[in-house]
């Protein structure tokens, strides 16, 4: 059967390996989202204030269980925010209690609540040796902060001034490097990943849309996020990782939302809240490369392995869609505040049939 006649995929159930879900209204309003569809995630600690100690992990994961809607099994897998004073055993009795899976290495200032971020990667030397003892991965922010380098460059830089250097200094941590963008990273990460110890989420949306569609007959802020989306021959590298079913690539949407003022704003925030399509968004790039077969090692199977946990035994079912509707415009908190959702330039295409 061709690729383009596929009407109907059943796979493991997926893990989003890098999600926003906020606390609050927030959390109420998106959490549903992210967990009617996937298993697990790796829920980010940029909160304001951030997720920096295993108390307050365990606090996080406790309000996330409280939120989700009745009968919904979903797991919340909680990450710490690294600071330049990140304290290494509280980290290693939350990683071995359980409570930790990972924890987020922020440049300070990279993105949105990334104030509290590392300010030099030799402030947290004693942490790092510990998480390379322990095999706890070491999620990263990969771009630089330093202003006179060009925004679109960023990342490309991060390779070579710190991702490069932090491999040499510890060989052995387990590295993934977040929301990748571009060709240099989809270079580095496909021949150093071969070694194993790296591996790199790729999302949805820098996989539908190049920086051109934030400035389409104008100013577009909820195609606006950081790392910032970057040329055509990037989305294309990307495209050919992520759906190579290369075991070093895995499905990590970034979903990030944000209350719709603070993005239709003089100055937006970072993020595109890709949640409630992710699934079929993905299926749909997947799909449009012949690549279809290729989207359960992507979406289910390489994330479970690179962290050393067991793939879904629950299985979800992606179907095509024959009569194309129209896909939610926005979503509405309990106290009214607007979301919008990303939102592709033609309508879904498949969707998620009840599991
Ligand atoms: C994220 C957010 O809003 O928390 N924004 C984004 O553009 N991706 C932060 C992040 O992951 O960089
Ligand atoms: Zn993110």
């Amino acid at each position: 059967m061709s690729a383009k006649s596929i009407k109907k995929l059943t796979i493991p159930q997926p893990d989003d390996w890098h999600v926003h879900l906020r606390d609050g209204a927030m959390l109420a309003a998106v959490l549903p989202y992210t967990a009617r569809h996937f298993a697990r995630a790796i829920v980010m600690p940029n909160l304001q204030p951030p997720v920096t100690t295993t108390a307050r992990a365990e606090v996080y994961r406790d309000q996330i269980l409280a939120a989700l809607p009745e009968g919904i099994k979903f797991s919340p897998l909680m990450t710490i925010y690294l600071t330049d004073t990140t304290d290494p055993h509280d980290l290693s009795r939350g990683h071995e209690l359980g409570i930790v899976t990972a924890a987020k290495l922020y440049p300070a200032h990279a993105t949105t609540n990334a104030e509290h971020g590392v300010r030099d990667v030799k402030n947290i030397q004693s942490v790092l040796e510990k998480m390379q003892r322990m095999g706890m991965p070491l999620l990263v922010h990969g771009e630089v902060t330093d202003p006179d380098v060009d925004v679109f460059d960023r990342e490309a830089v991060f390779i070579d001034k710190i991702l490069k250097p932090l491999r040499k200094d510890y060989p052995e941590l387990k590295i993934v490097f977040e929301h990748i963008t571009t060709s240099e990273a989809v270079d580095y990460v496909s021949s150093e990943g071969k070694k194993g110890g790296l591996a790199a989420t790729i999302t949805a949306h820098h996989l539908l849309i190049n920086r051109n569609a934030m400035f389409k007959g104008g100013i577009r802020p909820h195609y606006y996020c950081l790392p910032v989306a970057k040329r055509e021959r990037h989305r294309q590298a990307l495209i050919m990782a992520a759906t190579s079913g290369a075991k070093m690539y895995f499905l990590g949407t970034d979903s990030a939302p944000h209350f719709r003022q603070a993005k239709e704003s003089a100055c937006g925030c970072a993020g595109i809240f890709t949640a409630p399509s992710a699934l079929a968004l993905y299926a749909q790039v997947f799909e449009d490369a012949g690549s279809l077969s290729n989207f359960e090692a992507f979406a289910s199977r390489n994330g479970p392995s690179f962290y050393g946990l067991p793939v879904n035994e629950k299985l979800l079912e992606l179907m095509k869609i024959d009569h194309l509707k129209d896909d939610i415009n926005s979503i509405l908190t309990e106290n009214r505040q607007e979301i919008v959702p990303y939102r592709n330039s033609a309508p879904l295409r498949w969707c998620v049939a009840e599991v």
